[in-house]
């Protein structure tokens, strides 16, 4: 014990160690009223660990060669000691890490987390979930399997409908023609370090953002406005043992479900590795319907649902913006919210309405991303992304109308 403790004082002259263990963990206070819905934080990081260190077992045997890839992702599954676990991880892990992420996504609508202070913590976290899309997007191309193929060939010819860059513009990112070896290539690059790179460091900085300002909470009580006399916030609990702990509970209960998953539906029916992507890619042979993997079927659903022209601007071309903006309007949030309260405990009917609507309209678009198009779908789909928008682009007007309940000094503790 004696030699650990001047270790730890050796290195604490030379690292900053016991600092930051005592700045991010054993004296950081974080609200003692966290619910459920922070579970999500943690798990994000345990599943971004999850892929990080299966991925690199993946690249231990994966093969970035057109030729090669498919081939070298069955010997994985088959001939590789464990592989099948590994490579089940992470391809079960790709939709682990969104359903997290859109939950921890939608605990910051419902306590108005991304409201001043905050807005940088969201705006990090908006960009890590670019990475993300970004990351699964190339990662998806590696197994090189028809609907890996397909749906980057899809994906990239978008880029095509932008007036005047466009194909030049897909030109240079396929880096030839049509998707080939050179593409496999450039997105096992960006998947395997690139990406992940980027991912790693915004993550750094959205904890840096969050540890700066404070924890919102359930109540949206900024409980640094409230500290005893020696300058603790009296609705505050050291975040380690106790939410270190709380956490552990829901790392418990996530790789309960996971491992249900990965050990008895890891395809997940369709939804986690699609069918077609049991065949390898074919140049000659086009699925008979292409629809991404389940995270992206919303955007999807709005990209399809632009049907018409107008003016000289094409109905691809404007399915391109809408489904660009549908992303990007989640950046503006902070600012589109112009209601002096937070978290939904205080909100109206308006609020609360619009939510559900939110949410029902993502759902709706969601399944209708998967289904082949017809008339009345379409027409879903066009209500859907009219419902989507309104949400955000109605925001300043019915949060300032929208009537609030008094806000508590403290934060509460019941059951709601
Ligand atoms: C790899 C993905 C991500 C990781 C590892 C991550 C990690 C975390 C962690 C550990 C926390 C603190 C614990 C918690 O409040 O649950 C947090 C808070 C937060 N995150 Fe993320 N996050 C990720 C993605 C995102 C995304 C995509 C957004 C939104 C666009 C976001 C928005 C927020 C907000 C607003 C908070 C503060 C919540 C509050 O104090 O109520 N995060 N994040």
């Amino acid at each position: 014990m004696g030699m650990l403790v001047s270790l730890r004082d050796w290195v604490d002259a030379r690292f900053p160690l016991t600092k930051m263990w005592e700045e991010h963990l054993s004296k950081y206070y974080a609200p003692k009223n966290f619910n459920f819905w922070y579970f999500f934080g943690s798990l994000a990081l345990l599943v971004l660990v999850i892929q990080i260190v299966t991925g690199i077992f993946l690249t231990m045997n994966y093969k970035p060669d057109a030729n090669e890839a498919f081939a070298s992702v069955e010997y994985i599954m088959r001939d590789v000691e464990w592989g099948w676990l590994i490579r089940y991880m992470h391809s079960t892990g790709a939709s682990a890490f969104f359903i997290v992420v859109y939950m921890h996504m939608f605990r910051g609508m419902l306590y108005g987390s991304y409201k001043g202070p905050r807005e940088l913590i969201w705006l990090f976290g908006m960009m890590i979930y670019l990475a993300l899309m970004a990351e699964a997007f190339f990662g998806y191309l590696l197994p090189w399997g028809q609907m890996s193929y397909w749906g980057a060939q899809v994906i990239v010819s978008l880029f095509g409908a932008i007036p005047g860059i466009g194909d030049s513009l897909s030109l240079w990112i396929r880096g030839d023609y049509v998707i080939s070896d050179v593409t496999l290539n450039r997105f096992f690059a960006l998947h395997v370090i690139a990406v992940p790179l980027v991912l790693v460091a915004l993550v750094v900085m959205h904890i840096l953002a969050l540890h700066e300002v404070g924890s919102n909470n359930p109540d949206g009580v900024e409980i640094k406005k409230n500290k005893d006399e020696n300058g603790i916030p009296r609705d505050g609990i050291p975040f380690h043992p106790y939410y270190t702990v709380k956490d552990i509970v829901g790392v418990v209960v996530f790789l309960m479900f996971f491992a249900f998953v990965i050990f008895f539906i890891p395809e997940g029916g369709g939804y986690f590795l699609e069918p077609p992507n049991f065949e390898p890619a074919n140049a000659l042979k086009t699925p008979e319907h292409i629809a991404p993997v389940w995270y992206f079927t919303p955007y999807y659903a709005m990209l399809r649902a632009i049907t018409f022209d107008i003016g000289p601007l094409s109905s691809k071309f404007l399915g391109v913006i809408v489904m660009g903006a549908a992303v990007v309007i989640l950046f503006f949030l902070p600012w589109l919210d112009r209601s002096p309260v937070k978290s939904i405990r205080y909100r109206g009917p308006i609020f609360k309405t619009m939510l559900a609507l939110f949410v029902i309209s993502f759902f709706v678009l969601g399944w209708l991303g998967t289904q082949a198009p017809t008339d009345v779908k379409t027409l879903m789909a066009q209500v859907g992304t009219a419902v989507y928008f309104a949400f955000f682009l109605l925001m300043p007007f019915y949060t300032k109308l929208d009537p609030t309940k008094p806000v508590p000094e403290r934060v509460t503790m019941g059951s709601h």
